[in-house]
């Protein structure tokens, strides 16, 4: 038996905030289309707009995944026996209580290790987990999972899991490279859990990325909020508009920032200066949307056999249980 208990480590560089936001701001911005990178979005009060995303009626990846989850969590269970869950980009772990509890029941469950890059996210997640499963060991790292993968070496098996279609953030490349680190990372009794949003009418995308209370909008903006208080920038986030837009070739959405009217934006730390044009837009989001086959395949060259793939009833959202290639000796 374990005994239980809550430990948080900060994995992230001290330089963090300066060096990488830095370096993501200028490269970013000064690229066309002008791009700002997307984990920026999640500070304090970005996790907690991305929560009330995951509760907003236009935004049903969130319960199809619950869904999934609901009714495949004791199979999970069964076929992983996992003594370890780790979960990449965990944020609230609100679904992940459904593989927590199938995963006490069945007995073998021994460490909850949760990463994530929001340190207020995590520590609220983590510390009401611990709370509420006595006896589990919860190990929080506060990390970046796109340069920083390193696993706990537990005695396995280990259950990784990434929920919520947060792999969709990647582009294909990024993706490429992800699969390729983790599946080196992971032992050969790891399982791999994918969530992943699907392919399906624009009509519906579009919806849940533009939502008619203005969440996502807000949600979207924040990230301005994020390079003021940062960097010193004077982005005034009203003079923009929040955009979802379907990409049909790449099958995406890309979010976006319009500004509305010309502006000059003023980014003091970097010692730089931005002319927008009015219409110019920052896109500051990718979510990727898959179909099996194309899905099975980039898993398959990035190192990762399919197993299991589990969608909801009306088949919006998809489960992917996938184990690491044979490995060449
Ligand atoms: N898994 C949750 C949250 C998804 S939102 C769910 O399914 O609802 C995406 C989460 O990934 C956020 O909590 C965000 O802070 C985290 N995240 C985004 N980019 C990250 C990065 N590069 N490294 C670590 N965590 C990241
Ligand atoms: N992983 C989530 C998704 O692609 C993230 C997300 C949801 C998001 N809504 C958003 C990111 C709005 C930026 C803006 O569905």
């Amino acid at each position: 038996m374990t005994d239980g208990g809550f430990t948080l480590a900060d994995r992230l560089p001290a330089d963090y905030f300066t060096t990488t936001l830095h370096a993501d701001v200028r490269d970013g911005l000064g690229s066309a289309p002008r791009t700002l990178p997307p984990k920026w979005f999640y500070d304090k009060r970005g996790s907690e707009l991305f929560e009330q995303i995951t509760r907003l009626p236009e935004y049903y990846p969130t319960r199809a995944e619950q869904e999934i989850l609901t009714r495949r969590a004791p199979e999970i269970a069964a076929l992983t026996r996992a003594t370890t869950l780790i979960e990449l980009g965990s944020g609230s772990s609100r679904k992940t209580r459904l593989l927590l509890d199938a995963l006490t029941a069945t007995g073998t469950l021994r460490r909850y290790a949760p990463l994530d890059v929001s340190a207020p996210a995590l520590e609220e997640a983590g510390r009401a987990i611990s709370r509420d499963y006595p006896g589990l060991t919860v190990s929080a790292t506060v990390a970046d999972f796109e340069t920083d993968l390193a696993l706990s070496d537990e005695p396995g098996p280990r259950l990784l899991a990434f929920l919520g279609s947060t792999i969709g953030n990647f582009d294909a490349e990024q993706r490429g490279a992800f699969y390729r680190t983790l599946s080196h990372t992971l032992s050969s009794d790891d399982v791999l859990l994918l969530g992943t949003d699907l392919v399906k009418d624009p009509e519906i995308l579009i919806r849940a990325y533009d939502d008619a209370a203005g969440v996502t909008a807000d949600f979207n903006k924040n990230v301005l909020h994020v390079l003021n208080r940062e960097l010193g920038a004077d982005f005034d986030p009203d003079l923009f508009d929040h955009i979802a837009l379907w990409n049909p070739e790449f099958e995406r959405i890309e979010m976006r920032l319009r500004t509305r009217t010309a502006q000059t934006v003023k980014i003091p730390d970097l010692d730089l200066t931005l002319d927008l044009a009015a219409g110019e837009d920052l896109r500051t989001e990718l979510s990727c949307k898959f179909r099996r086959d194309a899905l099975t395949a980039e898993l398959k060259e990035g190192g990762f056999t399919v197993r299991h793939w589990w969608t909801d009833p009306a088949a919006r959202f998809a489960l992917v249980m996938a184990v690491p290639n044979l490995k060449r000796l």
